[in-house]
């Protein structure tokens, strides 16, 4: 008889059958992800938008806010006090027929590169806005990286409960500064502070109104009030609403699927989570807009089909969750085929085979095994010390590679030192093994020397993962000294030469070492200039843009 372990995932059957089922089954799912500024109500939407699928019997389980249960936050805590970055919770959850999985970005201190490659592992992203404050400096950095990785953009104005600014105005503040064309889909009756409804572009001759449910602890109650009714009791706010959307359909602001998908238009939607104001019409645009798992650039070109045999791609490996085990979890989205547990995989970059005996879903605290997944679906793989963040995991019998997870521009530098010389080998094991893990990009010079690395990090939450790690798990604990730069950008050697030895040019040059891209480090976007200015031949490139 075989027994689990060797059963292998090249060894399922596949027939034409099983084919139309995992297509059927990636057909059904939308994966996604809400990009925000840290306070635009992302949790509360996120427990909003989970209460309506009825995921959790009462909105506060993801948040946790005071009185209320909290399953992710407890599971931050914990984290935190080990300095471990906070993992991204995945939420799935089934609504209408779908099976939809919400992916968490980490915002505030723990922004990190980690919160740009959740986006390598969905299909679509709610762009949250608050209406007081519009666009601000994390939801552009996250646009960016959906822009340049083509994923189509649905959009939230959150809080219109309260005063804010004129939806007009912020629809042309997203088209002036992303270029993305905003086709709002349902659009207030009354202005931010004094919200009397939506009305739907689609059916505009009704407005929805909802009952207030104080605290948001239940789903607010929607009531269907035929125009008539609404032009009676509402009046002038009522009518702006109707002649605002017509004057924008005019413009021809209507949604058109084609132009969303390619990344030129964003669906937008209004409302305030907080009293689950205006989140059925966005839970159902994301069952309805948002696109399921397509096929998947290969890395030497071509796709991989959905209803291909399994393939996954790591797109965060979240260390030490238990230091008592040593546990590493791979958080792996699956692109193709069905993952079973217990069948064994192989990681494409080492040819090697992985078994899935430990595979588990995530959310917050509570990890439940998982037996299959499909396209579009995240597993957490765990004892996944083996696996590294881009790696492509796949059938035995059917090879894949997916392309290089970009990395990102970082803008928080320390130099680390061992704090005690003698452990100077335990020192760069720990610094590489880091480093290969994408926990920090490392950076080195001849100036510097081979003791004195330079950490980068997208958010300065990484450094305390440094110092925790390198202290607990390499025993070989690290001073850290900041250095005071905040830009990186990508140069030549000839620029790199340069720069350092430049008397006019504030900044620095060094070599990432995991690419040998040469790195050129400055203080400000000033000193950039200043570098430009000085050596207009070399290159110097955003390292965003450079995937
Ligand atoms: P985040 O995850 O994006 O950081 O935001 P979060 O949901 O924690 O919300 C940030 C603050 O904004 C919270 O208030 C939350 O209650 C409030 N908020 C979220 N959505 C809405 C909305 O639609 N309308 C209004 N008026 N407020 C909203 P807080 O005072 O920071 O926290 P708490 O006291 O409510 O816990």
């Amino acid at each position: 008889m075989t027994s689990e372990v060797e059963r292998t995932a090249g060894e399922q059957t596949r027939t034409a059958g099983e084919a139309a089922r995992v297509a059927g089954e990636a057909a059904r799912r939308r994966t996604f992800a809400v990009i925000s500024h840290p306070d635009a109500g992302k949790s509360t939407l996120t427990e909003a938008l989970a209460l309506h699928a009825r995921a959790i019997t009462e909105a506060g389980a993801v948040h946790g806010k005071a009185g209320r249960r909290g399953v992710a936050s407890d599971w931050m805590e914990m984290e935190k006090a080990r300095g471990i970055s906070v993992t991204s919770a995945v939420l799935q959850f089934a609504y209408r027929g779908c099976v939809l999985n919400l992916l968490d970005t980490p915002g505030h201190a723990d922004f990190s590169e980690d919160t740009y490659r959740v986006l390598a592992a969905v299909d679509c992203a709610v762009m949250l806005i608050d209406a007081a404050k519009g666009l601000e400096e994390q939801t552009r950095k996250l646009f960016d990286v959906c822009a340049h990785r083509g994923i189509p953009v649905i959009t939230f104005v959150n809080k219109w409960d309260r005063p804010g600014r004129e939806a007009l105005e912020l629809l042309d503040e997203i088209e002036r500064e992303f270029g993305l064309r905003p086709t709002p889909v349902t659009w207030p009756v009354g202005y931010a502070g004094r919200l009397r409804g939506l009305v739907d572009a689609r059916e505009p001759e009704r407005m929805l109104r909802y009952a207030r449910t104080p605290g948001g602890a239940h789903a607010a109650t929607e009531e269907v009030v035929p125009g008539g009714v609404a032009a009676r009791e509402e009046g002038d706010d009522w009518t702006q609403a109707v002649e605002e959307l017509e004057l924008l359909r005019a413009d021809g602001a209507e949604h058109d699927r084609e132009a969303f998908l390619d990344g030129r238009t964003t669906p937008v939607f209004f409302g305030a989570a907080i009293t689950n104001i205006g989140v059925r019409p966005l839970l159902d645009a994301v069952v309805d807009m948002a696109p399921p798992p397509g096929p998947r650039e290969l890395a030497g070109g071509g796709t991989r089909a959905v209803d291909a045999p399994f393939s996954g791609l790591v797109f965060k490996v979240q260390a030490n969750m238990d230091p008592a085990h040593r546990d590493r979890i791979a958080f792996v989205r699956v692109c193709s085929g069905v993952f079973e547990r217990g069948t064994t995989v192989t990681r494409a970059a080492s040819g090697r085979p992985f078994a899935t005996k430990y595979a588990h879903s995530v959310f917050g605290q509570d990890r439940s095994m998982v037996e299959t997944a499909y396209p579009g679906d995240v597993v957490g793989l765990v004892n996944a010390s083996a696996l590294r963040v881009g790696d492509t995991l796949h059938s035995p019998g059917s090879p894949a590679v997916f392309p290089p997870m970009p990395t990102f521009a970082p803008e928080h530098f320390m130099v680390a030192r061992p704090v005690d010389i003698s452990r100077s080998k335990q020192f760069r094991r720990g610094i590489a093994q880091l480093d290969e893990e994408g926990v920090v990009q490392v950076l080195v010079s001849e100036l510097r020397g081979e003791q004195s690395p330079v950490l980068a990090a997208v958010g300065p939450m990484q450094f305390d993962v440094v110092a925790a790690r390198m202290a607990g798990e390499f025993s070989a604990p690290v001073r850290l000294e900041a250095l005071p730069y905040s830009l990186a950008r990508a140069t030549d050697a000839t620029g790199a030469d340069g720069l350092n030895r430049s008397r006019l040019v504030k900044g620095e040059a060094l070599t990432r070492v995991r690419d040998k891209t040469h790195l050129a480090l400055f203080p400000d976007r000033w000193q950039a200039s200043n570098f430009e200015r000085a050596f207009p031949d070399a290159p110097l490139e955003s390292l965003l843009a450079a995937h």
